[in-house]
């Protein structure tokens, strides 16, 4: 295992990707815990990440006391990058100076001795790097004791130094990011020439591990229920979950009529036919829309789907036990690895304080009243690793590639009554046109979501020479890393021009669409 010493910087959870995607085990842990919670993990290799704080912030994170003599004295290779540089330089005995010049964004840095870091002999060699800082430790001479510098930048700072004999390191730039010319190469060598571990995490050893943990978990007798959503979270965990204990699995897909353009009958045939999963529909359609009638306000409208999910779900509960004579104890949820990490949070943010934009409701969510024991076989993965884990079981690329579907579903993409004439029906013939045009244009998979939005305002147009008092339609797409920051995502004005005038010539009752072209912030990624 390597262990991840997270100081805050954005690029921390990119080292722990970066590291498993050379096939080596990595956790993230928060930059201040104890040295047990370091210790119990064993860890072959610690790597203290990039923070925004200065060390010599009073009360900026720090390494615990013993941390340094704990690895020497078992052998522990330790990195610390940016932030984590500067604390080992600082709690090593050596001097961090802040910087005259703070340096951002792409530079060149050259080796200036024979290193064991980049594996050189000394000739010196260059490279283009992402750097991201404030304070450096600058001089060569006011290292601690048994350091030396191995790497500069033009403007002389130190970049890369490292006491070869206690296998310590410390590289003033970010070698996780994509930028780092040779980054990607530095970690490596890193990992498996200077602290010789071994490769060992694939995505096969992953599935086989965690079937056998849900085998165990669950015993053999008892029986566990799912709730789809139709995205790739929940179909992973459930097929993973199948494959571990078969047919004591029971799933159920609900139906809230808030879903898009035969999206039912979609992921009923891919659970079904391509994934083998016991799964029931509950069409809650009528009921829900019966409650959704008249209710214009964004947070009503997800408190009320939320709570009629719920119903549902707790009456598929004891349908499962009224057939099979077993009451289901354990629930599958597609949690991720991102919402497991305790990160240390940003400076300036206060997390206990933080006010709710919107409530949210997904599949995932279900009360800790229903007294169920989570099965959770993704929460150590990221996004990407779960796509991955999906391709090994045969879940066909067309669904893991998904986008992302809000829980509310439509109903936060119709504004105001979602139960208004037409506009479900119209929403969906919108989106469906759209999805297809990206689909076709080939930019599927570089947006992270795209919609439409249906607006209850009318516009006046002209179509076949005649006045019409119609609906505005607005489509999104972003580019995002997870949601929680966005860009628009800038599209050819050819293919707006040709979804537009599709829409319109299409879709009855739409005679104008408009782009979002607003970040988030300030926008949320959905309107409502
Ligand atoms: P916002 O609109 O909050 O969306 O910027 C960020 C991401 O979250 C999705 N989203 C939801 N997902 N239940 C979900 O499962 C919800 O209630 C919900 N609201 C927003 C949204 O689609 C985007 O990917």
């Amino acid at each position: 295992t390597v262990v991840v010493l997270d100081y805050g910087s954005q690029y921390t959870q990119l080292i722990t990707r970066r590291v498993r995607e050379l096939g080596v085990y990595a956790v993230l842990l928060p930059g201040d815990v104890d040295m047990k919670r370091i210790t119990d993990l064993n860890p072959k290799v610690i790597i203290l990440s990039g923070g925004p704080n200065s060390v010599h912030v009073e009360g900026a994170p720090t390494v615990p006391d013993t941390f340094f003599d704990h690895c020497e004295s078992h052998s522990i290779p330790v990195l610390g990058i940016c932030y984590g540089m500067q604390l080992i330089v600082q709690k090593l005995g050596g001097e961090v100076k802040s910087a005259d010049k703070a340096e951002y964004g792409r530079m060149p840095v050259h080796t200036v001795n024979a290193s064991s870091l980049y594996g050189n002999e000394g000739d010196s060699t260059s490279q283009m790097v992402w750097m991201s800082h404030g304070d450096e430790a600058t001089k060569a001479r006011s290292l601690p004791e048994g350091f030396e510098c191995v790497g500069k930048s033009d403007a002389g700072a130190v970049v890369a130094i490292e006491d070869a004999k206690r296998k310590i390191f410390g590289l003033q730039y970010h070698p996780e990011v994509t930028h780092s010319e040779r980054g990607k190469e530095t970690l490596s060598h890193f990992l498996f020439t200077v602290a010789g571990v071994t490769a060992g995490w694939s995505m096969q050893n992953v599935l086989d591990e965690q079937l056998e943990i849900v085998r165990r978990k669950v015993g053999p007798d008892a029986h566990v229920i799912c709730a789809l959503s139709g995205g790739v979270d929940s179909a992973v965990a459930a097929t993973l979950v199948h494959k571990a204990i078969g047919d004591r699995l029971h799933c159920c897909f609900v139906d809230n009529g808030l879903l898009r353009y035969k999206e039912q009958e979609r992921v009923m045939t891919m659970f079904k036919e391509h994934l083998h999963l016991p799964v029931t529909c509950i069409d809650d359609s009528e009921r829900l829309l019966g409650k959704l009638k008249g209710v214009t306000d964004p947070e009503k409208k997800r408190k009320t789907i939320g709570a009629a999910f719920i119903e549902v779900f707790k009456e598929y509960k004891q349908t499962v036990e009224n057939k099979t004579g077993v009451r289901p104890t354990f629930l599958v949820q597609g949690t991720l690895y991102p919402d497991v990490i305790e990160s240390c949070p940003p400076p300036g943010s206060d997390q206990k304080h933080s006010h709710t934009i919107k409530s949210h409701h997904n599949v995932g969510g279900l009360p800790k009243e229903l007294g169920f024991e989570l099965v959770e076989p993704l929460r150590m993965l990221f996004k990407d690793e779960v796509r991955k884990l999906g391709l090994i079981m045969d879940v066909p690329k067309a669904f893991i590639s998904r986008h992302p579907f809000p829980g509310p579903g439509l109903a936060v993409r119709v504004l105001g009554d979602v139960c208004a004439e037409g506009a479900l029906e119209t929403i969906r013939a919108v989106d469906e046109i759209y999805i297809n045009a990206i689909k076709d244009a080939g930019l599927y998979d570089q947006i992270w979501q795209a919609f439409a939005v249906f607006l209850p305002i009318k516009s006046v147009g002209v179509q076949g020479d005649q006045r019409t008092h119609s609906h505005v339609v607005g489509l999104r797409a972003i580019t995002s890393s997870d949601g929680m920051t966005a860009d628009w995502f800038q599209f050819e004005p050819k293919f707006l021009q040709e979804v537009s005038a599709k829409i319109c010539n299409q879709v009855r009752n739409v005679n104008r669409v408009v782009y979002d072209i607003t970040s988030k912030p300030p926008s949320t990624v959905e309107w409502e």
